[in-house]
């Protein structure tokens, strides 16, 4: 199952979604990845904290064709759960 978030406005609950949707899914064991693609990357901040924003890999450098996809994902608080959480940051997308 793949569920994108999006719309235009700031400010309306895209990355509290996202965040809170993908924890749920992670505690009900199911494999969960979270792909923050916002230069804001509140997402990698929220899961991740902020140390985690200054670290390469990003997804960036995937898009880029940098690194293998799998370099830019990082695992999260929830990993020791029967499925496990994951998170790929985005930080400096606009540098
Ligand atoms: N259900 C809610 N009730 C009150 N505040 C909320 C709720 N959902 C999100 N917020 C707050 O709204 C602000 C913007 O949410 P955020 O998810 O960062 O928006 P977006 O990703 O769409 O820019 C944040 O400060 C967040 O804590
Ligand atoms: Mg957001």
């Amino acid at each position: 199952m793949i569920v994108a978030v999006a719309t235009q406005k700031g400010g309306s609950a895209k990355t509290t979604t996202v965040v809170n949707f993908g924890a749920a899914l992670a505690e009900r064991g199911e494999r969960t990845l979270i792909i923050d693609l916002d230069a804001q990357s509140h997402a990698t901040l929220w899961l991740l904290g902020s140390t985690a924003r200054q670290v390469g890999p990003f997804v960036h450098d995937w898009l880029d064709d940098r690194v293998e996809p799998d370099a830019a994902v990082r695992p999260t608080r929830w990993c020791d759960r029967p499925g496990g959480g994951t998170s790929m940051c985005s930080q400096q997308i606009s540098a």
